[in-house]
């Protein structure tokens, strides 16, 4: 449990157990300290001097031997120089907190916030990033170990003081907005590392109802029988293998938002990827559970817009399938029709999302989207080229695609551009099909767009992320520990708030 609190340097307080200023490289410690405490500012003096600590960013001064009536313990964390203090360092400088926190055990922390001002970034801005830093990187999925029944973690409270009380009330509004953010991203993460077993297309259906219904969201979902009535020849292919029925799940919001244009998310909702026939090797299926991470981004990001109030009208589509084997499972060579009716052959059955998400690409045309933007852990490819550091980022429309980079700048979740020059088309196409599911041995992240783009309805701006390398985190970072990232949450809430 995270609380987070803006004071004023000039009310009463209680003794935080750690008190943290930022320092940027060269700067003059003298004045931000000295108002703070006499004693706290000399013993940062002798320290800084002793340690040769300069402020570098990532670097940490702590404990200066002295007994302080602010904290039991002050530390400086540095911040490299001021003018070179973008917006995604003052993210990880959030992240570094929170280790320092965790390490410490400490229960109250008390954090300088107007240290951490630098032209780039506002109070206002800190507020934000550091709320929406500190929450996701103190997530922790822990319900299934036994221990977490036995010791409740204890809560932390983060306690940002700044020198004017009357900017406590602003920067706490700002604060709640992140958390509804964070919200989000917490939920989508929750469906992500939640195994298989529990997580199934019916199981994330009735997820979704839940949310929706408690967010005012309109919520729909599509069973095996309409499916088979709407020709979804994808989804029911891929699904055929799996004892759990498939769901497609459709979600609305802000329609009185209508006027500004429509915004379609689609993600990909795999929640299991054995490969089918064309079976995965053993050693490492078990992350096939994060194959519905593009879904999640979807529900979180809805979940969000709602609590937040976004002024758009949004359509979620979640085609949801299991890639599994039984007795009649879809086999490679199979020739399928799509609900578009272009005709596939499955040349290989692990390239199973480009299937679903066709069909429900072609059947967003109904809400007669403004622009439709996919998410899905679509290509191993994907993973091999970015890996942890980008999402995949493709489309039609170069507007689109420049609104999408912008929010992914914004968001911290960085994209970078492939082409889908026409000159890829032979790849996918098929000898006795209109197209096969595969292209050839290069290239698997642009073939698999190319694939999504057949299926895009006519005239409509289109943009395909994919997040094969980013929605699973594998090594602490500063905003994830480990396991699901909820990568694309917080890209979408910057996409759906940019001004037309
Ligand atoms: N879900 C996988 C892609 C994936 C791989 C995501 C690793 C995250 C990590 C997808 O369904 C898949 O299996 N793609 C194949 C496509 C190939 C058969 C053309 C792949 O990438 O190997
Ligand atoms: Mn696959
Ligand atoms: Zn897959």
């Amino acid at each position: 449990m995270v609380k987070i609190v803006f004071v004023g340097s000039s009310e009463r307080r209680t003794k935080a157990d750690l008190l943290i200023t930022g320092c940027f490289s060269g700067q003059d410690l003298d004045r931000a300290l000295l108002a703070l405490e006499p004693e706290f500012s000399m013993g940062a003096k002798t320290a800084v001097k002793r340690h040769r600590f300069s402020g570098k960013f990532g670097e940490t001064l702590a404990s200066f031997g002295l007994k302080f009536r602010e904290a039991s313990e002050a530390m400086l964390l540095g911040l490299g120089p001021r003018d070179k203090f973008f917006k995604l360092c003052a993210r990880k400088t959030a992240g570094n907190l929170v280790k320092a926190v965790r390490e410490r055990k400490a229960g109250r922390v008390r954090i300088l916030l107007e240290s951490f001002v630098s032209p780039e970034v506002s109070k206002e801005s800190l507020a934000d990033l550091f709320t929406e830093t500190i929450l996701l990187g103190t997530y922790d999925f822990r319900k299934y170990k036994r221990s977490a029944d036995a010791e409740p973690q204890q809560p932390i409270i983060f306690e940002f003081m700044v020198s004017r009380e009357r900017d406590c009330a602003p920067l706490k509004r700002i604060s709640e907005k992140a958390r509804k953010t964070a919200d989000g991203v917490i939920f989508a993460r929750d469906l992500v590392n939640e195994p298989a077993n529990v997580v199934n297309p019916q199981t994330l259906a009735a997820a979704a109802r839940k949310m929706c219904k408690a967010e005012g969201i309109q919520c729909r979902v599509l069973g095996i029988k309409e499916m088979e009535k709407l020709k979804m020849g994808g989804i029911l292919g891929v699904s055929q293998g799996s004892l759990t029925p498939p769901a497609l799940i459709l979600m609305e919001y802000g329609k009185k938002f209508a006027s500004r244009g429509t915004v379609c998310l689609i993600g990909k909702g795999v929640t299991f990827d054995t490969g089918g026939l064309s079976l995965k090797p053993a050693g490492g299926m078990e992350k096939m559970k994060y194959d519905m991470a593009g879904s999640a981004a979807v529900l979180g990001a809805l979940k969000a817009s709602a609590s937040l109030g976004l002024k758009r009208h949004i359509v979620g589509l979640v085609p949801a399938v299991e890639n599994n084997i039984s007795n009649n499972p879809q086999r490679p060579g199979d020739i399928i029709r799509m609900f578009n009716g272009k005709t596939v052959e499955v040349l290989n059955t692990d390239a199973e999302g480009r299937l679903i998400l066709a069909d429900a690409l072609a059947f967003s045309e109904r809400f007669k989207p403004g622009m439709i933007v996919d998410i899905a852990t679509l290509t191993g490819m994907c993973a091999a080229t970015f890996a942890d550091q980008a999402i995949g980022l493709m489309g039609t429309d170069s507007d689109l695609v420049e609104k999408v980079k912008a929010a992914g700048q914004e968001s911290g979740e960085r994209c970078w551009e492939l082409p889908l020059w026409d000159e890829y088309r032979p790849l996918i196409q098929g000898k006795q099909s209109d197209l096969k599911n595969i292209g050839g041995s290069n290239g698997g992240t642009i073939t698999a767009g190319m694939f999504l783009k057949e299926f895009v309805p006519a005239k409509t701006p289109w943009a395909h992320l994919d997040i094969a390398g980013t929605a699973w985190c594998e090594t602490a970072r500063h905003d994830c520990l480990f396991g699901s990232t909820g990568v694309g949450v917080r890209l979408f809430l910057k996409l759906l708030s940019q001004k037309d």
